[in-house]
This record gives structure tokens, C-alpha cells and sequence, in this order.
């Protein structure tokens, strides 16, 4: 029947058009399928298949006789890639393509809070709008399943309803300004190690439940426009030419109606390829990612052997049309739409919305009195600038640059703001001095491009003597390192060795905790990092990659201008084996096979059911005031399948300073048919206090919070039987519980 009345309206229109003159496909006024198929039944074969391939390494080609124009990518997550050459990763030496850099993912997670990730969305779009790019490749969502790999940085973190709940208003973002998301990478890419040829096993359950909601969510609520399949394979099949990944799912259980773009590289063959739901390909014959040959892009397994078979009559017609309609769909909502905004790039407002972003996500991980202090004297943080004279900065990543490195990620930033000189600026009147403490490496460098040279040739035992006598005479003392952009550490391509810092900085910090009592270390990373001397210093703070704002929020927090108030998205272990993947030796794989044996037990799932006390659980981060919690009280006792469970939490803010806390609720099964969880988070809100100012916080639970995915059945259902609700500050700090029954 809908067939029936899309032929009659494209009739009708294509009579119009005869009269009118203007081509059904570009006139607005008309459907958006009717001008697909109009626009569809006036191309040549050829010009289809041209439309499935890349014609560079990030644009492909549009109908140049239709006017219908190419489709231009950029990665993507965090801010917009500089311009590069046609067939080559390297810059093309533009001077107008610096971009605003945003924080890594992990810091947008980290703020828990959805008005950021709206922010964030709708900041990049601009940038993206502004340089003619459609197609934004990010935002990455993969589940951090191992503290060791090598992209996790670029990803929400361990649990499926926080980054479903981030990544909604992300893709809105970026949509609104007529540039399509592109969530990646679908799916169970959860460690760069072998990432294009591992295969995947993993039950249904771990799938529905863990692997696949955030990007069910940014399909079905996000509205995503497009989404990039993985390198690696499942079920046997890649991800990017996968039937069950693409076909089943994506396009018959969830809708999808955007394209489905391969990862760089990620087609292997041609028939798969055709079949399974994949509509363009890219990235396949050029360097750096498989081999280089001349006449590249009509090597493609989408180009030539595909016209190959359509020419032949051994693949229909319609395969291509299938495809051809999904890039349609994404020219008339993007590069064809001709009421979308102009964007904006690099501006003043972008600077604000990163540094917003980057102040929310920082994470306070411990806060304490120096030891030896008297009894209730006050935590360190944040910095006495009144009384200080002298702050020492030690550390690598205090003056290394993050933004360039890293993999696709990599910015050319217009700025960025290094933590020592973000120090600096706010320091006022008192003196701050650096010592390196340790070397890493230089500036990392990639597609050309290069921060200032940072090389100190000295040993290590010279820096480090060099560090601790001028830590003696110190107010504070900010050690500033973690990891960096390297392969090998939080960078594409290759995964983290191990869970402990690199360069000997355990020792530097051991040993500066032996000469002065007020070490502040701070962790620049996108990954879990070991601490052996947690005991030993009174404050520790997770900044992640910041951008270009990564300086001016640090100092913001450190000396209180901000409060903090992000919340870790991933469990901190204290060591691997604290972690499913390790504990049971699946990780990286055998011979290509990975068992995700843990099933739906990862993170702080795995931790809680083994009863493992984590070094900072999942949802853990302090404020510089304090909340506490009344009784939750709720609706009812007791609910039916169609009714909601209200439950209403005072908060209170007991404390002297102004702040946000993260209120959250994790819902626990009592009794299951199946295995599940000690409790999962389901519901979340980021509310602000002033001192002694209170608050209702209240969630409503519905059915669908209850449920676990039935492998059996293959249906999310909902046993009756008692619950128990958690709310707290993290998951590992429940400050109230209530039962009730579903009925
Ligand atoms: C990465 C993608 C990226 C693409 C283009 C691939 O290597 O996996 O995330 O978008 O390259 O740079």
C-alpha cells in the first residue's frame, strides 16, 4: 500500500516537475523518499557505484551531472581533523583549518551530566558545518571492557545507560547543524590489539545488555544519521560486512534508516559487503591502513567488482539502490538541506563550551588532610593562594601537549592551554616553579605535525634529585603525568602493556612523597592507572585530555574556582586481574578468538559480584562541600508492569561551597531465573546546591528498568519479585536503600 502511494505521489510529482520545471529531487516541498526515488531513477548505473566508495581518503563522490554534491568526512571525536592530502594521511598545510580541540570523550562521560553533552554536540557540529564537512566521524561509544586499550580514551566508559544517556544529546548536537554523527565503532571493538582481525564470541545477553545499548540509543532516540562499523569480526564476519550486526539488528530491529560507513580499512570482501548491509566504503587501498596500489578508489570492493556483478546480472539492480537510497538520505539531511546553519569555528564560544565541559568532567579522586596534620584540619584541595609563596610543578605532562597524537583523533589546535601555564595565570603573586621529575618521550608527532620540542637529556636519578630539593621548600607541590598520546599508551592502534604508570613515575611520586606532605598528583589519561602510593599522598585528581581549555580548568579546580564535580565512568582496579577480561585470561584473545567469558560482568558488575574492593569505584568523585542524603521514600510498595515507582531523595548540601553532585540510582534483582548484576545503574541526575540548601531529587521506575535481555526468548522481560533500589554518591557510597515488588 505504501508503495502503492509513493509511486502515485512520485507520478504526480514528476508531472509537476514537467510543469514546474524544478526537479522533484530538489524541491523541498516534496517527501523526502519521494525526491530519493526521483533523484534514484534518473542515475546511471555508474554513477550509483561511484556513490558506495571513497573517491579520497575522507570524501566521496556525489552526482556531479545531478548536482548532487560529494560527502565529505572528518574524524571526529573531539574535535574537527585538520585538512589532509588527497590520497595520504598527511596535512594538506592549510591555514585556516585550526580547530577548537574539545575534551576526550572519557571527560565528557565523566561529567555525567546530559546539558554537556548537548554543549559539546552541538559546539563540534559548528566547527564541522563551518568547514563543509556532512559527515562527523564520532562520537566513539565502545564499552571500556580492559583498562588496557589503547582507544578507551575516545569512548563513554563502562556502563551502557551512562553513555546511552551522553550520547543522545551528542548526536542531537552535532544534527541540528545539518552534519550527520557518525557513532563508532559498531560493534564489540573493545581493544586495538589484532582490532582487524580478532573475532569476537559473546552470548546474546552480554550483547543486548552491555555491548549494544548506547548505540540502539543513538540509533533509536539520537536519531544518528549515519554509523561506522568495526574492524573486527563476530560471529565470523566482520563487523562492517556482518548480517547479523547490520541487517538484523541494525536495520530490522532497531530502523536504522541513516548509512552504515566502514571503518578505514574495515571491507574485506566484496560479496559480504553487497549483502550485509554496509552502503559505503572507505579507506580500503591506501596507505596506512592496507596496502597502496595506483588507480586506488575504483580498486575498491565496493567499485569495480561491484559493477562487475550488477553488470553482469549476478547481483540485482536493487542491492545498489538500496544503498544509493541511504546516501541520498544523508545529502538531502545534510550537504541538500538548504535550511541548515552555517556553523562556526575556533571562536570564543567554543573555547567556553570546552572549558565548561573539561571543568565538569575533572575528577576528584581523593582529598585529604596533609598527613601528620592536626585532627579536623581541612582537606588540601583546593590551593590556599592567600597563604602559598611557592607551588613546584613536577612532571611530563605538565607541559607536553595532548591534542596532537593518538591515532584518527589527533587535532592541529588553534590553542592549547599546557596545565603549567594554566597554573601560572592564576598563580597572582605566588611563585610557581617546574621541575621535569621525569622523561617520556617528545611531543608526539603525527600526519606531519609537531608540538614544541620538549627533549631534556638528563638521567632520571638528575631530575629526580633535582625534583625533590626543589619540592622541600614548597606550599604544594602538583605532580602532573599519567599517560600520553604514544602508541602504546592511550593511542589507536595498539593497546597499554599494563595497568601501572610508564617512565618510572611511581618511583618520582614515591619519593616526593618523602620530602614534603603536600603532594597533589594529578593523572592526565583515558584510561585506569595503578596507584602503589595512594597512601601516601592526601590528593589525587583525574583530568583526562582536555583540549585546548586543558590548563585553565585544571587551575580552575585546583584552586577552587570550580568546584569539582565529575564522577568516573569506569572503575579504577588495583590491579588487572580486578578486572573480568584479565581475571579469567580471555584478554587479548587466542588465535584470533576472544570468549567475552565475563558475559555481562564487566566493570563494576565484575567487581561487585567477586566482592573486590576497587582503588575508585565506578560513579566515585568528591566536591569540595559535602551532600548528604535523607531517606529515600517511594510511591509504593509494590508496582504492576504498567505502573511507575516514584522515589523522592533530599539532598542537602552540608557544606560551605556552592556544588554539583551526581545523584545516582542503581536498581539490584533479589531473585532471577537468569544471572544479573548485584545492582545497575538506571537512573541519574547532576543537581546544584548552594551551602545548606536542600533539594528532592526524584526518579520514576518503570518496568523497563527492571529487565534483563532473555537470550532464550531474545526479549527484554521483567521478572516479579522483590528489588531493592540504591541511591548514592557512587556506586560504592549507597547512602539510601528501599525494597518494593513488582507485582
Ligand atoms: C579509525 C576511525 C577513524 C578513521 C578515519 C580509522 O582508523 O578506526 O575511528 O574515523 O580511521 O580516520
Amino acid at each position: 500500500m505504501e508503495k502503492k502511494l509513493l509511486i502515485l505521489s512520485l507520478f504526480f510529482s514528476v508531472l509537476s516537475f514537467s510543469q514546474s520545471k524544478v526537479p522533484v529531487y530538489l524541491d523541498d516541498s516534496q517527501p523526502m523518499e519521494v525526491r530519493i526515488e526521483d533523484a534514484l531513477s534518473r542515475m546511471k548505473l555508474e554513477e550509483k557505484v561511484d556513490m558506495v566508495h571513497a573517491q579520497s581518503k575522507f570524501s566521496s563522490r556525489g552526482v556531479p551531472r545531478l548536482g548532487i554534491p560529494e560527502n565529505w568526512m572528518t574524524d571526529g571525536p573531539h574535535g574537527i581533523r585538520a585538512e589532509v592530502l588527497w590520497d595520504e594521511w598527511n596535512q594538506a598545510g592549510w591555514t585556516n583549518d585550526s580547530c577548537m580541540a574539545f575534551p576526550a570523550l572519557t571527560c565528557l562521560a565523566a561529567t555525567w551530566n546530559p546539558e554537556m553533552a548537548a554543549l559539546y554536540g552541538r559546539s563540534i557540529g559548528e566547527e564541522a558545518r563551518y568547514r563543509n564537512k556532512n559527515v562527523l566521524l564520532g562520537p566513539g561509544i565502545n564499552i571500556y571492557r580492559t583498562p588496557l586499550n589503547g582507544r578507551n580514551f575516545e569512548y563513554m566508559g563502562e556502563d551502557p545507560y551512562l553513555a546511552s544517556r551522553m550520547v543522545v544529546p551528542y548526536v542531537q548536537g552535532v544534527q541540528k547543524n545539518g552534519v550527520a554523527a557518525c557513532v563508532k565503532h559498531y560493534a564489540l571493538n573493545n581493544q586495538e590489539v589484532d582490532r582487524h582481525t580478532v573475532n569476537v564470541t559473546v552470548d546474546d545477553r552480554a550483547l543486548y545488555e552491555i555491548y549494544l545499548p548506547a548505540f540502539k540509543a543513538a540509533v533509536t532516540e539520537g536519531k544518528a544519521w549515519a554509523i561506522m562499523g568495526a574492524y573486527n569480526r563476530y560471529k565470523g564476519q566482520w563487523a562492517c560486512q556482518n548480517e547479523y550486526l547490520l541487517n538484523n539488528i541494525l536495520r530490522n530491529e532497531w530502523n536504522f534508516d541513516g548509512v552504515v560507513i566502514s571503518d578505514w580499512g574495515g571491507v574485506n570482501n566484496t560479496k559480504e559487503a553487497i549483502y550485509h548491509g554496509l552502503d559505503m566504503e572507505f579507506g580500503t587501498w591506501t596507505d596506512g591502513l592496507a596496502e597502496n596500489k595506483s588507480d586506488a578508489y575504483s580498486q575498491y570492493y565496493l567499485a569495480k567488482p561491484f559493477l562487475k556483478l550488477l553488470k553482469s546480472g549476478e547481483v540485482s539492480e536493487e542491492e545498489i539502490n538500496k544503498k544509493v537510497r541511504n546516501i541520498l538520505r544523508l545529502a538531502f539531511r545534510t550537504t541538500m538541506n538548504r535550511n541548515r546553519p552555517f556553523g562556526s569555528f575556533g571562536t570564543a564560544e567554543h573555547g567556553l563550551a570546552a572549558r565548561q565541559i573539561a571543568e565538569e568532567g575533572i575528577v576528584l579522586l581523593k582529598n585529604a588532610a596533609p598527613s601528620n596534620s592536626p585532627k579536623g584540619e581541612k582537606p588540601i584541595l583546593p590551593l590556599n593562594m592567600n597563604t602559598a609563596k611557592k607551588i613546584l610543578v613536577v612532571g611530563e605532562n605538565a607541559i607536553k601537549s595532548m591534542t596532537i597524537g593518538g591515532g584518527s583523533s589527533s587535532l592541529k589546535a588553534k590553542y592549547e592551554i599546557s596545565p603549567l601555564e594554566g597554573i601560572k595565570r592564576k598563580a597572582g603573586n605566588v611563585k610557581v616553579e617546574y621541575a621535569r621529575g621525569y622523561v617520556g618521550e617528545k611531543n608526539a608527532k603525527q600526519d606531519g605535525l609537531a608540538a614544541a620540542d620538549i627533549t631534556d637529556n638528563r638521567s632520571p636519578e638528575e631530575l629526580l634529585t633535582e625534583a625533590c630539593s626543589m619540592a622541600k621548600d614548597a606550599d604544594y607541590v602538583i605532580f602532573i603525568g599519567g599517560l600520553n598520546k604514544h602508541d602504546g599508551q592511550d593511542c589507536e592502534g595498539n593497546d597499554r602493556k599494563g595497568l601501572g604508570l610508564p617512565y618510572g613515575q611511581d618511583r618520582v611520586i614515591s619519593e616526593l612523597a618523602k620530602v614534603t606532605k603536600n603532594l597533589i598528583v594529578i593523572i592526565v589519561s583515558g584510561n585506569a592507572v595503578a596507584m602503589p602510593w595512594v597512601n601516601s599522598v592526601p590528593a589525587i585528581v583525574e583530568t583526562w585530555y582536555l583540549g585546548s581549555e586543558a590548563g585553565n580548568a585544571l587551575a580552575a579546580v585546583l584552586t577552587g574556582e570550580v568546584n569539582p564535580s565529575g564522577k568516573l565512568p569506569f572503575s579504577f582496579p588495583v590491579k588487572l586481574t580486578d578486572i573480568g577480561a584479565h581475571a579469567l585470561g580471555d584478554y587479548p584473545g587466542k588465535d584470533k578468538e576472544e570468549t567475552y567469558r565475563e558475559s555481562i560482568f564487566v566493570g563494576y558488575r565484575w567487581i561487585e559480584k567477586n566482592k573486590i574492593k576497587p582503588l575508585f569505584p565506578f560513579g566515585h568523585g568528591l566536591s569540595y562541600t559535602q551532600f548528604t542524603y535523607g531517606k529515600a521514600v517511594t510511591s509504593s510498595k509494590s508496582i504492576t508492569k504498567n505502573e511507575l515507582l516514584t522515589i523522592t531523595i533530599p539532598i542537602k548540601n552540608t557544606g560551605k561551597l556552592a556544588g554539583k553532585e551526581v545523584v545516582q540510582l542503581y536498581v539490584g534483582d533479589e531473585k532471577s531465573s537468569l544471572p544479573r548484576p548485584l545492582k545497575e545503574l538506571k537512573h541519574f541526575i547532576k543537581i546544584e546546591l548552594q551551602p545548606n540548601e536542600s533539594k528532592n531529587v526524584t526518579f520514576d521506575i518503570s518496568v523497563d528498568d527492571l529487565k534483563f535481555f532473555d537470550d532464550q526468548k531474545h526479549e527484554w522481560i521483567a521478572e516479579s519479585g522483590k528489588f531493592k533500589i540504591y541511591i548514592g554518591s557512587s556506586s560504592a557510597d549507597i547512602r539510601t536503600v528501599v525494597d518494593f515488588e513488582l507485582k
